[in-house]
């Protein structure tokens, strides 16, 4: 019997002594390529809550002290140029459905104050309104995504909004509102959300009254110019609430909406979230439970709409995601202001692998939120900005914007903890519009360096560069004293030889490839 003991023990610890050192094992299919990876999955997403707009993109069209155009930070327009943020959803978020946007255009003085209700009741006075949103965008190079009331206004309020911004000039009282207000021509926006989280803060609707109550609001924002350039996208599911998917694929006319939106958080406990910095390793596991739980959320829900659109015309929309932390200590609770450590670079890299890996369904994410708020990729206090890991990522993986995704298969080694585990790496490839591959990949593993083989078939690659983003605890970031502290680096770690590829990715890092 002991004898039989012993055995166990010795099978159980050579079997975990391979699975912590042995090759992770990847394949490459280089010719397979079919998708394009929608370089809306790189989106984002600004709330006029806490000092996203306020203080993180405008500082008033009067500051002497922070450079600015019409009030727009110039520091801020240049770092996210440099990241190519394609889409920019905007006012909210919970605050969309409290929004009416007449109160926001027109001279700044005579524009009404109102209380940000779900944010802290501050002050709004709406001095960054449409043509202030709208111009950035345009400064950004950004498309944007209004997110309309549908909560407390109207049908009328809503397409009063569509004509004021993207109807050619002369063509109803709201085009001669925008002309009155300095601006001739149309903005054309193509991107609209009909509501916010419709289950939710957005009016506690049951999904069977809100697909009635989306289909009321799609009928009066018509085109502009006979043209099909304006895209819908329904208030989705909360997580895995499929029936909410279901429902709307089921009730909604084919021809009233281009997407179905979905949001999940990467959050521990709701009644308990955590310090963003000071986490221990259990937290920080559960945070990437959390965030993989994304592979499932967008296949389930993807499958429910592949049995009303088996020819995949309707987009899933993640319009928010991220990490959620409690806020940092000494800050307004409702400003959502939390720090940006490794653990968020761990989400986005591990995030976006998933988002490209279903880019057949997922067209568009937005990272929740651009600056000051949750998962931020640029933090500011006055005159100072800084970028935090997570925008390292995104713009690590800006390649894959626009290019076709290469099938991989991946057998992971796992990542474990106490008794639980995690595959430790995830990985995503695609190939540009110049031939040049890129693979990104991510080690979640808090402690371990994993060794990685990358069969590569159908492409016979000469050259390889790279990137990485590491650095030497899990809990560490980028501060106003220190931005530079996590920054990408060049990456000489990885061997070509002939159809395999091997590299050893440290523990909790990011590597994105060049193949040539
Ligand atoms: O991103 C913060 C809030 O989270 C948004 O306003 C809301 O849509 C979600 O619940």
């Amino acid at each position: 019997m002991i004898k039989n003991f012993k055995r166990i023990f010795l099978f159980i610890g050579v079997a975990s002594a391979l699975n912590s050192y042995s090759q992770n094992e990847i394949v490459l299919n280089a010719d397979k390529g079919k998708e394009i990876i929608n370089k809306n999955i790189y989106g984002h997403f600004a709330e006029h809550l806490g000092h996203c707009i306020y203080g993180g993109f405008y500082v008033g069209d009067t500051n002497k002290t922070i450079p600015h155009k019409d009030g727009v930070r110039l520091d801020v327009i240049e770092a996210l140029k440099k990241l190519k943020a394609p889409v920019l959803r905007w006012p909210g978020g919970c605050f969309a459905d409290t929004y009416h946007w007449k109160d926001g255009v027109g001279p700044k003085k005579e524009r009404p104050s109102m209380l940000n209700v779900w944010w802290g009741n501050v002050k709004e006075d709406n001095s960054f309104g449409t043509n202030e949103f709208l111009n950035m965008c345009e400064l950004l190079g950004a498309e944007p995504y209004l997110s309309g009331n549908v909560g407390s206004g109207t049908p009328q309020e809503l397409s009063d909004w569509v004509k004021y911004t993207s109807h050619p000039n002369g063509s109803s009282p709201m085009t001669d509102l925008r002309q009155k207000n300095g601006r001739p021509n149309p903005w054309n926006v193509k991107y609209w959300g009909l509501g916010n989280e419709a289950w939710g803060c957005g009016g506690n609707m049951k999904v069977e009254y809100y697909a009635n109550v989306y289909r009321q609001y799609a009928t009066f924002m018509t085109n502009w110019n006979n043209s099909d350039r304006i895209y819908r996208i329904a208030s989705g599911a909360s997580d895995a609430d499929y029936h909410w998917t279901e429902v709307l694929m089921k009730e909604l006319p084919a021809n009233m909406f281009d997407a179905l939106g979905l949001h999940h958080y990467s959050v521990i406990n709701w009644s308990k979230k955590g310090s963003s910095t000071d986490f221990s390793e259990r937290e920080y596991f559960t945070t990437m439970q959390r965030a993989l739980l994304m592979e499932e959320l967008v296949t389930k829900h993807s499958e429910i709409m592949d049995k009303y659109d088996p020819q995949k015309k309707k987009a899933l929309a993640v319009d928010e995601w991220g990490g959620w932390y409690d806020v940092v200590q000494g800050t307004n609770g409702a400003f959502l202001f939390q720090q940006n450590t490794m653990r968020d670079a761990m989400i986005a890299g591990a995030t976006l692998n998933i988002f490209n890996n279903h880019c057949d369904r997922v067209k568009m994410a937005n990272l929740a939120q651009i600056i000051n708020v949750l998962q931020a990729v640029i933090l500011t206090k006055e005159e100072k900005m800084i970028l935090t890991p997570t925008y390292h990522v995104m713009e690590m993986y800006n390649v894959h914007q626009d290019a076709t995704l290469l099938p991989v298969s991946v057998t992971s080694n796992k990542y474990i903890l106490d008794k639980d585990t995690l595959n430790a790496i995830s990985v995503s490839a695609s190939k540009d519009k110049n031939g040049i591959t890129h693979v990104s990949l991510v080690n979640i593993d808090a402690a371990k360096a994993q060794s990685v083989s990358i069969n590569i078939n159908g492409a016979n690659y000469k050259s390889i560069t790279g990137r990485i983003l590491t650095s030497d605890k899990l809990q560490n970031y980028n501060s106003f004293e220190s931005p530079n502290k996590i920054v990408p680096a060049v990456f000489n770690g990885a061997q070509l030889n002939g159809s395999k590829l091997n590299l050893n990715i440290p523990p909790f890092s990011v590597v994105v490839l060049e193949l040539k």
